[in-house]
C-alpha cells in the first residue's frame, strides 16, 4: 500500500487517532515524524520509533521543521471539542482554521503527493431519520468546531488544487478504543467507563435516544491509511450502524456496576440528533471494510482503560 510513500508527517500524532495511526505507519516500514504541541496529547503515546517534534502548527519555523524530509502529510492536529467549541471559539478557530493555514502555506508540491485531512461528521446537518448519511449529504455545520472543519475542507481543496498536491478528506465518526484522553467533553464511551469505574452515575444529555455511529479507532486508522493508495477524494469513516447513548450506558451498566443508573442532563447546544455514515464511498474507493463492532469490543475497551 505504502510502497509509494516512504515518510509522513502526522499533525496531532500525540493524541488519540494520530499515535494509533503513527503506530500503524511504523509497522508499514514508513519514516514517521510528529508534531504536536501536546496540549492534549502525552509524548509517551509516541512510538519511540517516530520523529517527535514538540511543537505547534500555527507556528511557520515549526512546521517547515516538521516537513522535512516528508513526502505525506495526515493532518490531525485540532482542538476536538463541539461543545467546548462555543465558549472557546478563538481558539478552536486558531488552532482548526489558521493552523491548517499554516500547514497549507508551507507544503511544496515537490515533496508531499499526498496530504490527508481528518474532518468531522460535524459539518453535516441533523438527519431527521436514522438513514446513514452520505458525502453528497447536506452540509450545515451546527457548532464553530463543524464550521471549522468545513473551511478547512474547502480551503484545502483550493490551496493543495493550486499547488497541485492530490487531497483526501476523511470525515471521522464518534471514535472510541484505546488511548482515547479523558476530558469531559470528548469521546462518550471513555467518559462512561471512567465514570462508572468510579462508581459513579454517567451523565447522559437529553433523552439519551441521540443516535450515533461508534467506530472503533482501528477501522479509523486503516481507512485514513487507505487514502495513500485509494483515489483523492472525501470520504466518510464510521461503521453505517447506529447506536443510542441510552445503548451504550446500559451495556457499559451491565458490564461494569449493574447497581448503577444514569443520570440526565439538559441537551447539549452543537450536537447532532443522529450521526450515522453511509460508508459505501469508502468501502469502494479504498477498499474500506471496518471489522469492529462496538458491542463485541466493549469488554476489551474497559479492560484497558481498567489497567490504565
Ligand atoms: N475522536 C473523534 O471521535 C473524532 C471524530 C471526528 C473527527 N475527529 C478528528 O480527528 C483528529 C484527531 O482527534 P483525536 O480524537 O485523536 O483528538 P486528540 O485531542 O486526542 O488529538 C489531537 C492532537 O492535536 C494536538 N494539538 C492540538 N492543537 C495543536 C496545535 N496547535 N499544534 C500542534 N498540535 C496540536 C493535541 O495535543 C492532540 O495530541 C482531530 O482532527 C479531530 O477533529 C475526531
Amino acid at each position: 500500500m505504502s510502497h509509494t510513500f516512504t515518510h509522513a508527517l502526522v499533525t496531532g500524532g500525540a493524541g488519540f487517532i494520530g499515535s494509533n495511526l503513527v503506530k500503524c505507519l511504523l509497522n508499514k516500514g514508513m519514516s514517521v515524524t510528529v508534531i504536536d504541541n501536546l496540549s492534549m496529547g502525552a509524548k509517551s503515546s509516541v512510538d519511540t520509533r517516530a520523529r517527535f517534534i514538540e511543537g505547534d502548527i500555527r507556528n511557520e519555523e515549526d512546521v517547515r521543521t516538521a516537513l522535512e524530509g516528508v513526502d505525506c502529510v495526515f493532518h490531525l492536529a485540532a482542538c476536538v471539542t463541539i461543545r467546548a467549541s462555543f465558549d472557546k471559539f478563538y481558539d478552536d478557530a486558531d488552532t482548526n482554521i489558521m493552523g491548517t493555514m499554516m500547514l497549507l502555506k508551507c507544503v511544496d508540491s515537490a515533496n508531499v503527493r499526498q496530504f490527508t485531512f481528518a474532518s468531522s461528521m460535524a459539518i453535516y446537518a441533523d438527519s431527521p431519520t436514522t438513514a446513514p448519511v452520505a458525502e453528497s449529504y447536506t452540509i450545515d455545520p451546527q457548532s464553530p468546531y463543524g464550521v471549522g472543519k468545513l473551511a478547512s475542507e474547502i480551503i484545502g481543496k483550493q490551496i493543495l488544487g493550486q499547488k497541485g498536491i492530490p487531497l483526501s478528506v476523511v470525515r471521522y465518526f464518534n471514535t472510541y478504543g484505546p488511548g482515547q484522553t479523558l476530558t469531559p467533553y470528548v469521546g462518550v464511551i471513555t467518559i462512561f467507563i471512567n465514570k462508572l469505574l468510579k462508581g459513579e452515575q454517567p451523565v447522559i444529555f437529553g433523552d439519551g435516544e441521540q443516535q450515533r455511529d461508534f467506530t472503533h479507532v482501528d477501522d479509523i486508522v486503516s481507512g485514513t491509511m487507505a487514502t495513500l493508495a485509494g483515489p483523492p477524494g472525501t470520504y466518510n469513516l464510521g461503521t453505517g450502524k447506529a447506536s443510542s447513548v441510552n445503548d451504550i450506558a446500559s451495556m457499559l451498566i451491565a458490564h461494569i456496576n449493574p447497581d448503577i443508573t444514569p443520570l440526565y442532563a439538559a441537551e447539549q447546544v452543537g450536537e447532532l440528533k443522529i450521526s450515522i455514515a453511509d460508508i459505501l464511498k469508502a468501502q469502494n474507493n479504498l477498499n474500506y471494510s471496518p471489522s469492529h463492532d462496538i458491542a463485541s469490543d466493549i469488554k476489551s475497551v474497559i479492560e484497558h482503560i481498567k489497567t490504565r
